[in-house]
């Protein structure tokens, strides 16, 4: 009986820890905000951002502004519009439509956000 009730509380504690360390893996871990010092690549994170979450709509059709790749660059520094500020880069049309009250904040998130108005501070260049 004791034995019994030994082996029920070791497997007690055993379930209780793989029940803990499963809880623990499906917690959403958000990626780490741009660290400010790292340069932002046009070609390796801004392209790709587009690419995933913007060129549905945004692809030369009926949307203004095509962001497909090659061309999607020369858009954006279109000087006859303001998607890009550099003297104050969050006035930037692209910034200010994916952040909290601008028309596209859906698409985004923080980090896309984050990323999005580093890259624009540290020049919007073609990297
Ligand atoms: C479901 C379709 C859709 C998606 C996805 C989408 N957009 Fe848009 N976007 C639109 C439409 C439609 C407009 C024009 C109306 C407006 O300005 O809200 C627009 C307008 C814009 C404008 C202003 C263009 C101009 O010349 O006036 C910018 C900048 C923009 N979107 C950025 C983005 C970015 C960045 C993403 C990806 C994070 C994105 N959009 C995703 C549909 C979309």
């Amino acid at each position: 009986m004791k034995k019994t009730l030994k082996l029920l509380t070791i497997s007690g504690i055993a379930c209780m820890m793989a029940f803990l360390t499963s809880c623990e893996k499906k917690y959403y871990v958000a990626p780490p905000p741009p660290d400010p010092t790292v340069p932002v690549s046009y070609e390796m994170d801004m392209q790709p951002f587009f690419d995933a979450k913007c060129i549905d709509c945004h692809n030369g059709g009926g949307v203004p502004l095509d962001l497909t790749s090659p061309g999607s660059y020369e858009n954006l520094l279109d000087p006859s519009k303001d998607y890009i500020d550099i003297d104050t880069p969050e006035n930037s049309s692209l910034y200010t439509k994916i952040i909290p009250g601008g028309s596209m904040e859906s698409f985004a998130t923080q980090v896309d956000r984050d990323m999005t108005l580093l890259w624009i501070e540290q020049g919007a260049k073609d990297n």
